[in-house]
């Protein structure tokens, strides 16, 4: 049987309490996602493998929803802004939130359609991430990017087509100002 619950989250460092899971994306292991993995490289050999972000995760079993945060490193790989893998829904027909708690940021979000969007993160604002929209976030600030996802506990991840094709625009730095541009290297 499930119970109620009330769960501690910290807005500034994104803990979780109690939490049921978590995991750590090493810099590394994004290396392929960003214009220019070379660079990747070079940062690596200059900071070291850094932890590009970490997911907390509440998914209590046999619940039909789950939340949790992702906290993010701020960071840039040339001119473009760390960054999360990316994904669609598994299932189809499911969406999500992410509330932003503290830091700045930018969700991009492309359709299977050809759509593109992209939503600002900062506190106070609950971004909503229809079904079938591919979703990637970018921490464009110099502080940690804290935000509480939301979704239906069977919602699932598609990481395959982000990471084969990209996603259709990239967050980076122009004239000092976060800049939305389309990625030439996305494969339509
Ligand atoms: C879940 C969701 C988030 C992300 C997290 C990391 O559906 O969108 O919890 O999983 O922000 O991003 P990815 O999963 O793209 O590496
Ligand atoms: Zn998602």
């Amino acid at each position: 049987m499930l119970f109620p619950q009330g769960v501690a989250i910290d807005g500034a460092t994104g803990a979780v309490s109690p939490a049921t899971g978590r995991y750590v994306k090493k810099l590394s292991a994004l290396r392929d996602l960003y214009a220019s993995p070379a660079l990747v490289d070079a940062f690596i050999a200059e900071h070291g493998d850094v932890n590009a972000y970490e997911v907390i995760e509440y998914r209590p079993e046999g619940s039909d929803i789950c939340f949790g945060t992702t906290i993010m490193a701020p960071g840039m790989i040339g001119d473009e802004y760390f960054l999360t893998r990316g994904h669609y829904h598994a299932k189809k027909d499911r969406g999500e939130t992410y509330y932003t708690q503290s830091g700045e940021g930018l969700l991009l979000l492309h359709s299977r359609d050809g759509e593109a969007r992209v939503v600002e993160m900062r506190p106070g604002i609950c971004a909503f991430i229809p079904p079938e929209w591919a979703h990637r976030s970018v921490n464009t600030g110099t502080t940690p990017l804290v935000f509480v996802w939301m979704c239906t506990i069977d919602a699932g991840h598609d990481y395959g087509e982000v990471a084969t094709r990209g996603m259709r625009q990239r967050a980076v730095e122009q004239d000092g100002r976060p800049t939305v541009v389309d990625n030439p290297n996305y494969a339509t």
